[in-house]
């Protein structure tokens, strides 16, 4: 006999409300503020000095190649293209590139490696615990729950100190069981931008590997912090030392490539052969949700990667993006001394010891936009308003 609440769950008029991510619902008030000198630092898009986020003149040139060269829009399969990633696997996994226990593929944005890559641990252990490091991005405990992996939360980051709760993770890590999923954020990743640094990175590998956990690397940032080697040592590491990896990697920020969702997800196990099983799996799954990833944009890495020229703009490109970064942190950092532990920071991300009551504040009457929790993008506003930035959140530091 049908319940009144089976009944119920039948009709799309009586779903329940849903809260939107908090992210999102932040973007679309800022979007909605009449206000010129609104100031939206909430997005993580990099913007430059002008507060636009431009095409890559790389990409306008692959754009170019693409549309007088390309003959057919015929499908791809599950796998995408698979030139796009082979030429992405040196820059991520640097000596581990010949390792043939990794396997990779494209996704649609970082965010589909994500996916995917719970969806794989779901797969194979639906036991499996995920251990997260808190605050995260609003994206990850929904992610986790979709494949209804249990999340266990611990503190990662102590904010009126600006520093990492660097023995907690230990312990929080140390407590797991083996088959547990590290969720680890590579660099510049971490919202509160305090990224690990390499000693920590060892310790935290050592651990994860001492306790038979999977590490799954979040890295959308490659480049960003202080160049493709350097950002990509947690990865490097973590497959030097454990034996199964994840690692959801994305193109969008570091090719500027937002809304064309270029990611890419890889797998490392103990052997080739797992691998491919593995892989047959990540196929299965990727065929179920996206069926093939969106090429425009992954056309277009292929094209910058393949060609030397347009390689070496790329970097250079890059470098541009990554050097306005940090010359706005140590603007930011000069401003105050409360502010000063920005500038030892990488990437585009900071979190300000300011109250949700403070943050509302700004937003109410400055028009400034960043997370309830004081997360903001250093690079989310023109050079213009950087110096009315800087100002209010110093009053507020105040206040
Ligand atoms: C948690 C997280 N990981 C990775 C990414 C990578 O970005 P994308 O999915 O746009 O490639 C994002 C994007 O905002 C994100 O929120």
């Amino acid at each position: 006999m049908l319940t009144e609440t089976t009944m119920k769950a039948h009709r799309l008029a009586d779903l329940p409300t849903v809260e939107s991510d908090s992210l999102l619902a932040l973007i679309a008030m800022a979007a909605a503020d009449p206000r010129p000198g609104k100031i939206d630092v909430g997005v993580g898009v990099f913007r430059d000095a002008d507060g636009n986020t431009p095409i890559l003149k790389v990409i306008k040139e692959a754009e170019q190649r693409l549309h007088d060269t390309q003959k057919s829009k015929s499908y791809l399969g599950s796998a995408g293209d698979r030139r796009y990633a082979e030429l992405l696997r040196p820059i991520l996994l640097g000596e581990h590139a010949a390792d043939d226990r990794i396997a990779g593929l494209q996704t649609p944005g970082g965010c589909g490696a994500l996916r995917l890559g719970f969806e794989l641990i779901a797969t194979a252990n639906p036991h499996a615990r995920v251990l997260v490091g808190t605050p995260t991005w609003p994206n990850h405990p929904p992610i986790i729950e979709a494949v209804r992996l249990e999340r266990v939360d611990y503190p990662y980051y102590e904010r009126g100190q600006a520093a990492i709760r660097f023995e907690d993770m230990l312990e929080a890590l140390g407590n797991a069981e083996p088959g547990d999923v590290a969720l680890l954020h590579g660099c510049c990743h971490n919202p509160t931008g305090a990224d690990l640094g390499e000693d920590q990175w060892r310790e935290v590998i050592r651990v994860v590997a001492d306790r038979g956990l999977i590490p799954l690397i979040d890295i959308a940032y490659q480049g960003f912090g202080r160049g493709l080697d350097e950002d990509a040592f947690g990865v490097r590491l973590a497959l030097a030392s454990c034996e199964e990896v994840i690692v959801a990697q994305s193109c969008d920020k570091n090719f500027s490539v937002y809304r064309d969702r270029v990611g890419s997800f890889w797998v490392k196990t103990g052997s080739a052969e797992a691998t491919r099983k593995a892989m047959a799996h990540v196929f299965q799954r990727a065929r179920e949700m996206w069926s093939m990833p969106p090429d425009h944009g992954a056309a277009c890495v292929h094209i910058i990667l393949e060609d030397e020229e347009l390689r070496a703009r790329w970097l250079v490109e890059l470098k541009a993006m990554r050097d306005r970064i940090n010359s706005v942190r140590a603007r930011i950092a000069a401003a105050d001394p409360r502010l000063s532990f920005i500038g030892r920071q990488f990437g585009m991300f900071s979190m300000l010891p300011l109250s949700k009551e403070q943050v509302l504040k700004l937003r109410a009457d400055h028009g400034i936009y960043m997370a309830d929790s004081g997360r903001f993008n250093v690079v989310g506003m023109s050079d213009e308003a950087l110096g009315r930035f800087t100002a209010a959140v110093v009053d507020a530091l105040d206040a």
